[in-house]
């Protein structure tokens, strides 16, 4: 890392150097950036650089910070929910696409294959010699594609009732020349599939849910005997004295008034809610029907639970 001035920086980043000047003096003045008055340059430093830049991986915390813009768009909504009941449905959330598959794109990439599908016993074999596995609530399926990747003897398919969404999903599979890799509207409460899978997976989106329970126990039907499910979702407790020393109990708390519990609300759902809570997800995986579920965790991701289930 070079100290620079401010023209220097905007002239790299070919933006405004009054703005960048600006910026600057909040992200200085927050220590995020180092200032040196008499040479009058800036330094962002390699360790904070980890946490606030695009190419440096998994660890950015701006990404996930970028729903915050999403969420102030719907402010009048939610005040408004707050009166009346309802909520705020998916239309006015324009990017949330885009910002969900940025951020959960850079965690596929850096731990999917090597890191959380390893946490099912056996399933990595099982997918390399060929099987047949579905991603619920897949988004813009970058998940499925890499794993479609990977593994090409297995076939797969993902589920999402976001057309923009699927649409994006299936340019990305046809970018990559995947012809193991399908990709369906659907709403997942009404996936009406009966034991067609060896592994179903869903990644951050069953707390969302207008109708978790229904989601749970079409997985559970879609499931082959001896199937498996991966369920990763916020690693929180249902008892709200027990997230007092979570960090980010109050951003997830925040993110699900303005975004989770809300879009369930406006299809008149359960309003679940991010913090549902590793007690709540295990009393409905059990009452989907899965007979064993092992709730695992990975050191890189202390946002999560990874509930690795059993149909026997
Ligand atoms: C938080 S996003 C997660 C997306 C993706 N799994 C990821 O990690 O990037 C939740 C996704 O669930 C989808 N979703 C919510 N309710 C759904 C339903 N009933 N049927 C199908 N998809 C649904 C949304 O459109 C959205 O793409």
């Amino acid at each position: 890392m070079t100290t620079q001035t401010t023209g220097e920086i905007a002239g790299a980043a070919r933006l405004d150097e009054r703005y960048v000047r600006e910026w600057l003096g909040g992200a200085t003045t927050a220590r995020l950036v180092e200032y040196d008055p008499r040479a009058d340059t800036y330094l962002l430093p390699a360790e904070h650089a980890v946490c606030l830049t695009r190419a440096a991986g998994p660890d950015n915390l701006a990404r996930l910070l970028g729903f915050l813009p999403q969420l102030a768009l719907v402010e009048d909504q939610v005040d408004e929910a707050f009166r009346h009941g309802g909520g705020v449905p998916y239309s006015s959330y324009p990017r949330f696409q885009e910002v969900m598959a940025e951020e959960s794109g850079e965690v596929v990439d850096a731990s999917l294959v090597d890191t959380t599908l390893p946490l099912v016993e056996g399933m990595t074999e099982r997918l390399a010699l060929g099987v047949d596995a579905a991603d619920v609530g897949c988004g813009r399926g970058h998940a499925v594609n890499v794993l479609g990747r990977t593994y090409p003897r297995s076939n797969f398919t993902g589920y999402d009732f976001s057309e923009e969404a699927v649409a994006f999903a299936r340019g990305e599979a046809d970018a990559m020349g995947l012809d193991n890799v399908r990709f369906e509207l659907r709403d997942v409460a009404e996936l009406g599939v009966e034991e067609s899978f060896d592994f179903v997976t869903a990644f951050d989106c069953v707390h969302d849910q207008a109708r978790p329970a229904q989601v749970l126990t079409g997985i559970h039907r879609a499931l082959r005997p001896g199937g498996r499910f991966l369920m990763v979702d916020i690693k929180a407790s249902s008892r709200l004295h027990e997230n007092l020393d979570l960090p980010w109990g109050t951003f997830l708390y925040t993110v699900s008034l303005m975004h989770c519990m809300t879009v369930s609300l406006a299809l008149g759902g359960d309003g679940l809610g991010t913090v549902w809570g590793e007690q709540k997800a295990l009393a409905m995986l059990a009452d989907a029907g899965f007979d064993e579920t092992e709730v695992k965790g990975i050191d890189t991701d202390p946002f999560n639970n990874y509930y690795v289930c059993a149909k026997f």
